[in-house]
């Protein structure tokens, strides 16, 4: 076990939920990798796992009430919620997750994680139905946007018999990975030790006039979550990102570009590389020439736009007689025939790999969390069960090494 948390100091609090049980396996699994781990139970937590439980497998004390006078004394809340490298809220409840989505502090827990000026990761777990409320959703994204990291939710049996779905709290190991990349850990002995990678994500926004764009609605979610599993799994990562509204991930090398153009020429950039994962939606067609100013309204009516093609980046990677990657994957998402269009899509742009997702209203994956992929390859089309984005992303990298030889 390679000590990828030595020395670091971890505050997990343990919220109210059945994924409780988990959080002591959590535990061994950060103590394994060096960290030192003290625990805040939440007075919903306490009713899952007992303070005596988690004290023992923590080795230290455990903190529970706000109001207890000797914790203050000792500790205190604000020192609890600095003195520490990482604070880790697994499970985080959809209770949980709204106090911190709104900055309420009303128990320890809760004041701890509005106190502390330490990166913060959340482990969600809750009935799926909990988990797609437009509520959570709105307080996932807002956290999001404060710049706390997820990790999960998983796909799968829920302990509500006969329901499963997006909503099982991530595994401890997942969890365990993600603090250490979250905490800059370099994962030696990672399955992409000594790889470069690049991956393009996001959508490109193409001028106008100086105020509007043609853009998509690609979230970045995928591209991202691939760009930090490769970096997890040791790899020395670029991402050349359009716009997008993400925190950039832990231990990657971030371009940010606008246009198709501009993704173009920071892909030439950073090749050489042994993996290009190209997940941007790029726009496929750019104005010919952008207005210097702004189009006003006018009697002639709407302004007719001149489009030009822009240049696949794809498929110029994949067909440079010299630098071309080991391993080339495009993405290709579709709203109809997903596997049909991705073989031909193959071919066409010559790659070594298709992920292909079906993105029509319906199936919710444009900016949503989960995604139903089937890879397409030369040696055929496999398709994977529903997961979240990161799920996708680290069972991609797992495959990319497995390519790569
Ligand atoms: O042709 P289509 O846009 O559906 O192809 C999707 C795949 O090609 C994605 O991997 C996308 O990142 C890539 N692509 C690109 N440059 C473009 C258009 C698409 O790299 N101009």
């Amino acid at each position: 076990m390679s000590k990828l948390l030595q020395n670091k100091r971890i505050l997990l609090v343990i919220g109210g939920g059945i994924a409780a049980y988990k959080s002591l396996d959590l535990i061994r699994r950060l103590k394994e990798r060096g960290a030192m781990v003290r625990a805040i139970l939440t007075e919903a937590g306490a009713q899952f796992v007992t303070p005596l439980a988690v004290g023992a497998i923590s080795g230290e004390r455990v903190f529970t009430s706000l109001f207890d006078l000797a914790d203050e004394q000792d500790v205190g809340h604000i020192r609890l919620a600095r003195d520490t490298d990482l604070i880790i809220v697994a499970p985080a409840t959809a209770d949980l997750l709204a106090k911190m989505a709104n900055g309420l502090a009303n128990d320890l827990a809760s004041t701890a994680l509005l106190a502390t000026d330490k990166p913060v990761l959340v482990a969600p777990a809750m009935n799926p139905r909990m988990w797609d409320h437009a509520a959570t959703r709105r307080n996932a994204d807002r956290l999001r946007q404060d710049g706390i990291r997820f990790v999960g939710p998983n796909t799968g049996a829920m302990a509500e018999r006969g329901e499963s779905g997006l909503g099982r709290m991530a595994e401890p190991i997942e969890i365990a990975d993600a603090a250490a990349t979250l905490l800059g850990a370099t994962g030696a002995g990672g399955v992409l030790t000594g790889r470069r990678v690049i991956v393009t994500s996001g959508p490109t926004h193409e001028p106008i006039d100086p105020v509007r764009v043609l853009a998509n609605r690609s979230s970045g979610r995928q591209g991202h979550a691939i760009a930090a599993a490769a970096a997890r799994a040791g790899a020395d990562v670029t991402l050349v990102s359009g716009p997008v509204a993400l925190p950039d991930p832990a231990g990657v090398k971030v371009v940010k570009v606008e246009t198709a153009e501009e993704m173009l020429h920071a892909v030439g950039l950073a090749l050489p590389a042994d993996i290009a994962v190209f997940a941007a939606a790029v726009a496929d067609w750019r104005v010919k020439r952008a207005k210097n100013s702004k189009v006003k309204k006018g009697k002639s009516g709407p302004p007719k736009l001149d489009l030009v093609e822009n240049p696949d980046i794809l498929a110029t990677v994949a067909t440079l007689d010299d630098n071309r990657p080991a391993l080339v994957v495009g993405f290709a998402a579709e709203t109809d025939d997903v596997v049909a269009h991705a073989r031909k899509k193959l071919k066409r742009k010559r790659c070594d790999l298709i992920v292909a997702n079906d993105v029509s209203p319906a199936s919710g994956v444009m900016g949503g969390v989960s995604n139903t992929v089937h890879l397409v390859s030369a040696a055929g089309v496999e398709t994977w069960p529903t997961m979240s984005k990161s799920d996708v992303a680290e069972k991609l990298i797992a495959r990319f090494a497995e390519l790569l030889g």
